[in-house]
């Protein structure tokens, strides 16, 4: 019944909006620039009317009525952004105008001027923006260093490094030329662990293929880790496990590793994503189980795909979490700026610490990944890797409450 007066209230919004198009298209044959030639105006309004058909393209491909292309996604985000950030310059300049005329009354800026005035504004807010996202997509993954303080950490331990992957996305938006750049920066910083938290592929079981023939050779001193995200079981299904580790990925699928350093031990744990839930055949989460073997005294490192699992058990049970999938939306800023990232996930991006004072000292860190999914573009979410030192507080001195960095 629920479901009948959605698809209702869905199908009529769609129906709406396209004739809220319909009359857009009329408002930019009306005022489309003087200086366009003739034909130009009609071209605008009929391209208009196409790209305002997508999300009907969209909804009819996920359901499997028409064949999926990733063009027309990438066309749907390129219309749609560029629409909305050219929206926002044409209202701020239009604000600005309106404080000007009230302030300058013997100076009103008016008519034409003032629809120049906001089609200028909004162009030149798109260029820019088109820019930066430009700038972000050339330049090399960043490198975001991070020395956490624990206060039960083995003296042996401290120093140990990790180097935090995930979301690499391989074959979606990534050329192999970007790949091979994310693998030369990665091994440059020789960690002693590295973990990938998911999403290695997209959308394709050849692109494990490039996955390992690129990042086989990238191993920690100490060990390589990896746990399987919502795209490695959209891609494989509940063969992903072992699809992955056929490829040499090292998979930890509701189990654990250790690692001995010195005296110290740590327990790398993998959790299972829940999108292997709908695979069945033992896919999913299952943290009793892949608790099972850790040990007191260990230093409890974990691995999973999507950081909402933090806030159950995990959080008590882990020293440190390491998860990614929300990619920072992709566009805004980190804490304490909003991204697209933060109307889904509570943890967005960056480090958490638990508050709860019997939690002193339990980290999740959200990693915003190297890849993209859905649209080519980062802005001000630029590709990033994380190295983390773990340090044990200098003995004598009371624990330092946290990271040495924000
Ligand atoms: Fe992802």
């Amino acid at each position: 019944m629920i479901r009948q007066r959605f698809v209702r209230v869905f199908w009529s919004s769609l129906i709406l909006y396209e004739l809220f198009c319909l009359f857009l298209a009329g408002i930019i044959r009306d005022h489309s620039p003087s200086y366009l030639p003739p034909p130009l105006p009609g071209i605008l309004e009929g391209a208009f009317l196409l790209a305002t058909l997508l999300p009907l393209y969209l909804v009819l491909s996920f359901r499997g009525f028409l064949p999926r292309r990733r063009i027309l996604n990438v066309l749907f985000f390129l219309f749609y952004f560029s629409a909305g950030v050219f929206f926002v310059g044409f209202l701020l300049s239009q604000t600005l105008i309106a404080l000007h005329n009230l302030l300058f009354s013997d100076s009103k800026i008016t008519g034409a001027s003032r629809w120049t005035a906001g089609e200028s504004t909004g162009g030149l807010l798109l260029l820019t923006l088109f820019g930066i996202a430009l700038f972000e997509r050339l330049r090399p993954p960043r490198v975001i260093r991070k020395t956490l303080f624990f206060p039960g950490l083995s003296p042996d331990l401290s120093g140990t490094t990790l180097l935090h992957l995930s979301d690499l996305h391989v074959g979606a938006w990534q050329g192999k030329g970007s790949l091979r750049r994310i693998a030369e920066t990665a091994r440059g910083l020789s960690a002693d662990l590295v973990v990938y938290t998911g999403d290695m592929i997209d959308y394709r079981p050849e692109e494990t293929r490039i996955f390992e023939k690129i990042f086989g050779s990238l191993q920690g001193r100490l060990g390589t880790f990896a746990v399987l995200g919502n795209h490695e079981y959209w891609t494989l299904g509940k063969r992903a496990p072992d699809f992955m580790k056929s490829r040499g990925v090292p998979i930890l699928k509701n189990e654990s590793r250790i690692i001995q350093r010195r005296g110290g031990r740590i327990r790398v744990v993998g959790v299972d994503d829940p999108a292997g839930e709908d695979e069945g055949s033992g896919c999913g989460p299952d943290i009793a189980r892949s608790f099972q073997d850790v040990e007191e005294g260990e230093f409890v490192l974990v691995l999973v795909h999507q950081p909402t699992l933090w806030e159950g058990e995990l959080k008590d049970r882990a020293d440190l979490t390491l998860s990614g999938h929300t990619h920072g939306g992709q566009i805004g800023g980190r804490r304490p700026f909003w991204n697209l990232a933060r109307i889904f996930f509570r943890y967005d991006a960056g480090l958490f610490e638990a508050e709860s004072p019997a939690l002193h000292g339990h980290f999740l860190h959200v990693s915003t990944g190297l890849g993209y999914y859905g649209i080519p573009v980062r802005l001000g979410m630029a590709p990033e890797m994380t190295l983390i030192t773990l340090c044990a507080p200098a003995s004598g001195s009371p624990a330092p409450a946290g990271s040495s960095l924000p």
